[in-house]
C-alpha cells in the first residue's frame, strides 16, 4: 500500500505509516473457470464471533474486480521462503494481461479456488459479507469458511520483504546506479528496476515479429 496523494499538515511525518506491521498474502480468485491471484499485504482478522477478516485491495487490480463479482477469495499466508520471482509473478503483472498460473501445478481448496502450497504456511477460504468503497481501495469484510495450516515455516512480514527479498540499490564505488538481487547478487544497472517497461518492450518486439511474419506471407503470395 503506497502513501498516495496524502494530504499532510506541516507537522505530519508520513514515515510513521511505515512503522505499521503487515503480513504478506497470496490472494487467489476464480471466475469462469479461470484462476488469478495477486500479492496483498493488507489483511487482518477483525472479529472472532463471527470469524471475519478484512482485506483491502486497490480498485485497479483485476483481483479486486473478481472478488466484487464472485464474493470469494483464498488468502495464503506467505513465508520467508517465498523468493522475489514469486512476488514478480503475482505482484508485478496483472491477470488481465497474463495467465499467472501458466506452467505451475495448482492445488485447490475445498471451495475450488487455488492456494499456495510451496511458499505459504496456511490458507483461509473466505466469503465476502460486506464491501466498502474507500476511494483508491475497496475493503472486503469476509467470513472465514475454511482454514488450514500447511507448515511451521515463519510468516513473511512486509518489512522482511522490503529488507531481505526486494532487490536493493547496489552500493557502487563508481557511482553506477542499480539494483542488487538479495538472493543471487545480480546487479541490474539503471536508476529503476522497471519490470512494467520490460514487459512493454517484450510486447512491442512480439508485435513487430508478428507484423514481419504477415509481410513475409504477403510477399510470398505476390511472388507466386
Ligand atoms: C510486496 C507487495 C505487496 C502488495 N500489497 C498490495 C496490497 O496490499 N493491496 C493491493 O491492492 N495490491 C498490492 N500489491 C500489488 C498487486 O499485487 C499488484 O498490483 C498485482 O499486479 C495485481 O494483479 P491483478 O491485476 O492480477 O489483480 C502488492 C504487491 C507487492 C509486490
Amino acid at each position: 500500500m503506497g502513501l498516495g496523494c496524502l494530504k499532510r499538515n506541516k507537522t505530519m511525518d508520513s514515515a510513521a505509516l511505515f512503522k505499521i506491521q503487515y503480513g504478506l498474502f497470496l490472494i487467489s480468485t476464480r471466475e469462469n473457470e479461470r484462476d488469478n491471484a495477486c500479492i496483498g499485504n493488507v489483511l487482518a482478522q477483525v472479529s472472532s464471533s463471527p470469524l471475519r477478516v478484512a482485506l483491502s485491495s486497490s480498485k485497479r487490480n483485476y483481483t479486486c474486480e473478481i472478488i466484487e463479482r464472485t464474493g470469494r477469495f483464498n488468502a495464503s499466508t506467505l513465508t520467508v521462503e517465498a523468493p522475489f520471482s514469486f512476488y514478480e509473478r503475482f505482484g508485478f503483472q496483472s491477470g488481465r494481461d497474463v495467465d499467472k498460473f501458466a506452467g505451475l501445478d495448482v492445488v485447490r481448496a475445498a471451495n475450488g479456488l487455488v492456494y499456495e502450497p510451496r511458499f505459504a504456511n496456511a490458507y483461509l477460504s473466505c466469503k465476502v459479507v460486506e464491501s466498502l468503497d474507500l476511494g483508491s481501495h475497496r475493503l472486503f469484510v469476509a467470513e472465514i469458511e475454511d482454514a488450514k495450516v500447511l507448515s511451521d515455516v515463519e510468516s513473511a512480514t512486509y518489512e522482511y520483504y522490503r529488507s531481505e527479498v526486494k532487490p536493493k540499490p547496489a552500493a557502487s564505488a563508481k557511482g553506477v546506479k542499480g539494483w542488487r538481487c538479495s538472493v543471487c547478487g545480480y546487479v541490474h544497472k539503471g536508476a529503476e528496476l522497471n519490470i512494467h517497461s520490460n514487459l512493454a518492450q517484450e510486447n512491442l518486439v512480439r508485435i513487430l515479429l508478428f507484423l514481419i511474419r504477415i509481410a513475409k506471407t504477403k510477399l510470398k503470395k505476390m511472388s507466386n
